[in-house]
């Protein structure tokens, strides 16, 4: 089905943290290199942007194999934040990246304490050309028994407060699943200075071989990502939104552009794609176009009018 000659393209753009995007497909963290990776096989420029590798004061070499396992309807990762570190991140990729005309950039990062984030962030603040910080804090604080940042609603409101306070950019705080309350989370996030917040981050999960008895992954448990968890990941964002006033960028399990629209309806401002990148390394700009189509089949004049327009009676 085509959309009607004399009808104007739909309008995909969106606006999330003072960024403009257009259109709300992002390339989600750890699902898409630094980019420069996917340079021949997708048009970058397509995508409404990209969330880099997350980045870490340090480079780090990340867990042993094997550290993927396919599940059903989803994938298990312990790679453990393998990365190259924020200095060699602005030396070598950012120019790279910089020469891309038209693409907007995000930096994950990360860390184990929180001068690890507030170092991270003082590097990242030297480099042109970082649309914004996403912070990732579904990582085991070592100084409070590895507990995760993004577990406990004291260390997260510490830790978004010291990024906020370093970071010369919008600031998104990626929230974890492995909590009781999302809301409160999504909650102490704005309170605490957050411009937007992401989710869903991965789910603490595992597989066991039942022949040889071992885990699947070496690290023994691992993050739940894929279609499996696209209903869960819904209802949060759905909860997050009616907590919150700043927006929200959704993620977990999207594979085609109704699941965007899903996500959108349910609160989401933008969308992530994840390990749908590992079926296919072409599914951002896939579902980008496939989202052109749907809007238009549908007569959707601007996707940003759905956001939280979901029908309850
Ligand atoms: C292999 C892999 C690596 C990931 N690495 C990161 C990371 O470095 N930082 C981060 O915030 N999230 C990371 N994630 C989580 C994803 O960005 C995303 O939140 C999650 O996979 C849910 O989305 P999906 O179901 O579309 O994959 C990773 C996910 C996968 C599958």
């Amino acid at each position: 089905m085509t959309a009607p000659p004399n009808r104007p393209a739909p309008d995909l753009s969106v606006s999330v943290a003072g960024i403009t995007l257009k259109n709300p497909v992002i390339a989600a963290s750890g699902t898409f290199g630094y980019g420069l990776e996917f340079e021949d096989i997708v048009h970058l420029d397509r995508l409404g942007g990209f969330v880099v590798k997350g980045l870490s004061r340090e480079p780090m070499t990340g867990n042993p194999p094997p550290r993927l396992y396919e599940t059903t309807a989803g994938m298990l990762n312990a790679i453990g934040l393998q990365n190259i570190g924020a200095r060699a991140f602005l030396d070598e990729k950012l120019p790279k990246l910089r020469e891309i005309k038209n693409t907007v950039v995000f930096a994950n990062v990360f860390g184990y304490t929180r001068e690890d984030y507030e170092r991270t962030i003082q590097i990242l603040n030297e480099g042109e050309g970082i649309a914004a910080y996403e912070l990732n804090v579904s990582c085991p604080n070592t100084q409070h028994g590895g507990i995760q940042f993004g577990s406990d609603p004291h260390l997260l409101d510490e830790v978004v407060r010291t990024a906020k306070r370093t970071s010369n950019r919008p600031l998104i705080v990626k929230l974890s699943p492995n909590v009781t309350s999302i809301a409160q989370m999504a909650h102490v996030a704005q309170e605490a200075g957050a411009d937007a917040i992401s989710l869903i981050n991965t789910f603490l999960a595992m597989a066991i071989d039942p022949e040889t008895r071992k885990p699947r992954i070496a690290n023994v448990t691992a993050g739940l990502s894929g279609p499996a968890i696209k209903p869960i990941a819904l209802r949060m964002v759905y909860d997050a939104a009616h907590a919150v006033k700043i927006p929200i960028i959704g993620m977990g399990g999207i594979a085609q552009a109704s699941d965007i629209i899903e996500f959108l309806l349910a609160g989401a401002t933008a969308v992530q794609v994840g390990t749908a990148s590992y079926w296919d390394p072409c599914a951002t700009e896939k579902i980008v176009d496939a989202l052109r189509m749907y809007c238009e089949d549908h007569g959707i004049e601007r996707i940003s009018e759905l956001t939280g327009g979901l029908l309850t009676d």
